[in-house]
Order: C-alpha cells, then structure tokens, then sequence
C-alpha cells in the first residue's frame, strides 16, 4: 500500500467519523472510563448498552455498569470454595455486558481501530471480513455497523443459532463454512477465495491479528489486575491467569499480568475432544469459540505454563446445573448462596471451561486460601438457550437429582486428569506446531515464526500501544467531533 493510498484511505475514514458523529475511544478510555470527557459519558444512561450507536464504542470496557448504564468497578464474579471445591478464590471477568454481549467486541476494536487510523482500511470502498466462530464476527459487525461499511462474516455452520440471528440483524453478510468450532481452516479457506476474488475486501483475521493480543494485554489485564485488588486483602497472592484458547487473545492478560505479578502462572483451556495442545490432537467439540485444531499465530506460546483439557460433556451438563431451576434448587440445597445461583446463568459455555480448568489449576498447583486465581467469563447463557433447548429435547427434562450428580461429579470432582505442566521444550513443540497451520498454508516465512519465540518480540509489541492512543487522539482531532453533537443512533437492532 502506497503512502498516498494510506493518506486517501484515512481522509475517508476521517470524514466517514464526522459525517456520523463517531468519536473514537483511546485504549487509555477503555481501561478506565473515568478518563472519558463528561460530555460523551454523560450521555450514555440514555443509550441502550447493546443499541448500535457509536457512543457505544466507549462501552468496549469491562467497566459497564448494567444497573446505571455508568461505569463502575471491573464487572467479575467470585466462585467461592463451596462452588468450586478448592479453597483459593476464582474471580472470572464478566464479558455479559459488552455490546454484543461478549469480550471480544474488544479484540475486533483491536483488530480494525489501529488500522482504521493508520489508512490501512478504507470504510467508504472497503468490506471488513471477520473470520471467526462467532463472537469476534459479531464484535466485527458491530464496529462495520458504526462506521458504516460492509461487514463480511464468516462462521461454522453449526455454531448455535443466537449468533446467526444477530449477524443478520445487524445487517451483516453471511459466509457460514462446513463443520463445527473446530473447523477453522475451512474459515481460512474461505478468506483465501475472498482474497483472490474480492480485492477489496480487507481480513481482520484474530488468529494471526497482534491487535487482538494488545487489546486483551492493554484493557483485560489491568481489568484483571483491579479485580484482584479488589478481593486480594493484606495475603492475597495472584496465583495464575486462566483462558481457553480461540484466537489465543484473551492470553495476552496473562503477559500483563504476568510481567505484574511474577509468581503468576497462565493456563490454556482447550476441549479434551480436540486437544491440540496437550497431545497435538484434533476433533470436533462443543464448546462453542475456542480449540479449533491449531495453535493461534498470536499465542505466546513461550509464557504458557499449564493445559487443561476440559470434557465439553462436562461444561454442557454445567450449563443445565446453572441454567435449569432443578440445577439451581441442587445449588442452593448445597448450601451456594442464592445471589451467586442467580448471576451463574453470566456463564456461557466457555466460560464454565475456564472455570474448570481454574480448578483444575488450583488442584494441580495446591493452591490455598490465600491463593487467588484470574479468569474470563467470556460470554453468557444468553447466547446458548438454543443449546439447552437441544439438551432437554435429546435428555429428557431435567431432574435435581441430575444436577447433584453433575454437580459432585462434573465440577467439585475436577481433578488433575488431562492437565499438562509445560517443560521449555514441550512449549517450543507447541510453538513449532504453528509451522504447518501459518507457514505451510497461510503465507508466514520461517524467519517469522523463529521471531515470535523472542520475548523481545512480545515486549516490543507491548510498546506498540502509547503509539496507538496517539494515533487516535490525531484522528479524532481530524474528524473535530469530540464535544460536538455526537451520536448518529439506530435503536438496537438485536
Ligand atoms: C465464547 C468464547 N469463548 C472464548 C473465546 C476465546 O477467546 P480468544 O479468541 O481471545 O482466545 C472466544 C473467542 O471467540 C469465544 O467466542
């Protein structure tokens, strides 16, 4: 790409911005929208916190407050030992309330912002392509909807049906690729024929995209960070960083978190029915937005310490347990206090994965009471109920006496099978995994790939994002919005 095409693209986008009255938020506003300008933040208890409006933008922080339509403090949820079964405290993040209902409306941010600014991508000619097994292709669509260009989705077929009606309220195209989560290299397919027959379109792809990793290091992990402070007290000791790998982005907390806190560990969850970390394996599973076969491009493969594989069978029965009055009545009967019972349907199906690979990582390490371990509750029940009405149509209804069994047996019961502590070779076999999916097939050169086992690769990445406030903070000064009337709305369309 030519300086001059740079320098035309971005005058486009800049008028596309002040046409619509789009201010767009500085990765600093996210972190911590107490530094958002009262006139935008004023404005947003008016505003639908899923509505496509480009105020919303400012909502991509793991600050919203459901209640005011305000920030607060980071939205998380404690599983406290009687949940779980291990004395150390889990805290997940909750990404619920999100636009989109998920986190990564966050990594897509990410993925087209940086670009978007630069004059990398032109919303007035250009279509975004989001390959993605659901949510990122939502957060996409949503961010294309703002700023008015074409959003090109592309997903599995099988993914659960919530996610297709979104896209296609929101007014996205849809490619829905063969198979399951799993099949991520049909997703890739799919965008190599975009490349050859549509010049115009641009591919956000999240598996190989660094801003999707800097996303997650610079607004999840100190998001992290404060919901540690927060339950932490005089002992609390930061023990680890739990997250299912999809894309491999919401592992770039752990870095944060880890270059924070030094005695930080980070765990990688993955389906047991498609374990390609822990025993370079394959398979279709159900746990919708993670393991698809292959190790992400932007997985620091290097920091990672432990693998989980969790039994999709148990995260779906969990579903049922946190979902289904016989599951909550076993809860409370095992003495779960009822406002925990009542915010447990903020886990969706990956979520309750991380949760499980947590006490996996708690048992395996011996953690106590002192020990606190992070993690992402990345979507909620919400967008499975499709799922759970399969559940009782194949299952049956279901009984209390299910849920107890499922709830001794699939959660306090998870134990250290299937858990993998990495040894440095072991990680750099997993990092060279990465040669057949993005050097064999997707266009990387092995000079690339020897790169990103350099941890100066990583850290010079993370200085990467003073640059990218700046670059928005320039732009937004060339669109002249800020302070104006903002705000071209469109209802929610949901
Ligand atoms: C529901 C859900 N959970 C977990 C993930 C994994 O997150 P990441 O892609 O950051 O690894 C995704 C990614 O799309 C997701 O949609």
């Amino acid at each position: 790409m030519t300086d001059e095409t740079k320098r035309r693209s971005r005058e486009h986008a800049v008028e596309r911005c002040r046409e619509r009255g789009i201010v767009i938020p500085t990765i600093a506003e996210q972190r911590d929208p107490r530094t958002i300008p009262g006139e935008i933040a004023g404005r947003l208890p008016g505003i639908d916190m899923q509505a496509v409006d480009p105020l919303n933008l400012f909502r991509i922080t793991w600050h919203n407050d459901p209640a005011t339509g305000g920030f607060g403090p980071v939205n998380a949820l404690v599983i406290p030992p009687e949940l779980s079964g291990v004395p150390a405290r889990i805290v997940g993040l909750v990404g619920r309330h999100f636009p989109t209902g998920a986190h990564k409306v966050g990594a897509a941010f990410g993925c087209l912002v940086p670009r978007l600014v630069a004059g990398e991508f032109d919303p007035t000619t250009q279509k975004a392509v989001w390959p993605s097994t659901g949510n990122y292709c939502r957060g996409g669509a949503f961010d294309s909807a703002l700023l008015g260009c074409h959003a090109v989705a592309i997903l599995p077929e099988e993914m659960s049906r919530e996610r297709f009606e979104w896209l296609a309220s929101i007014g996205a195209e849809i490619i829905a690729t063969p198979g399951c989560e799993s099949n991520v290299k049909e997703i890739f397919d799919a965008c190599w024929e975009i490349r050859k027959t549509q010049p115009q379109a641009v591919i956000f792809n999240q598996f190989e995209e660094f801003g999707n990793y800097l996303w997650h290091f610079g607004v999840t992990g100190p998001a992290a960070q404060e919901a540690f402070a927060a339950v932490a007290g005089p002992r609390g000791r930061l023990a680890a960083w739990v997250g299912a790998s999809g894309s491999a982005g919401t592992l770039g907390a752990g870095d944060f978190l880890k270059q924070t806190f030094p005695g930080c560990t980070i765990t990688v969850a993955e389906a047991l029915q498609c374990p390609t970390l822990l025993a370079s394996g394959f398979g279709g599973h159900r746990i919708e937005g993670i393991g698809d076969k292959h190790v992400p491009w932007i997985h620091n493969v290097r920091t990672t310490d432990l693998v989980a594989a969790i039994d999709d069978e148990a995260t779906m029965r969990l579903l049922r347990v946190f979902n289904e009055p016989a599951g909550r009545a076993a809860l409370l009967g095992r003495g779960v206090a009822r406002d925990l019972v009542e915010r447990l349907p903020l886990l969706g199906i990956s979520s309750i994965c991380n949760l499980l690979a947590a006490i996996k990582t708690a048992r395996h390490y011996e953690l106590g009471a002192d020990d606190v371990i992070l993690t992402c509750f990345t979507d909620s029940a919400a967008l499975y109920q499709t799922r759970l009405a399969e559940l009782t149509a194949e299952r049956g209804a279901y009984s209390e006496r299910e849920a107890e069994i499922d709830f001794e047996r699939r959660l306090l019961g998870a134990a250290t099978d299937h858990v993998r502590e990495l040894t440095y070779p072991e990680r750099k076999a997993i990092h060279n995994l990465k040669y057949f999916t993005w050097v064999e097939q997707q266009g990387k050169t092995v000079a690339e790939l020897n790169a990103l086992w350099s941890p100066s690769f990583w850290t010079d990445l993370q200085a990467q994002l003073p640059a990218w406030d700046e670059a928005i903070g320039a732009f937004n000064r060339d669109a002249g919005v800020r302070g104006s009337g903002l705000g071209v709305r469109e209802e929610a369309k949901r």
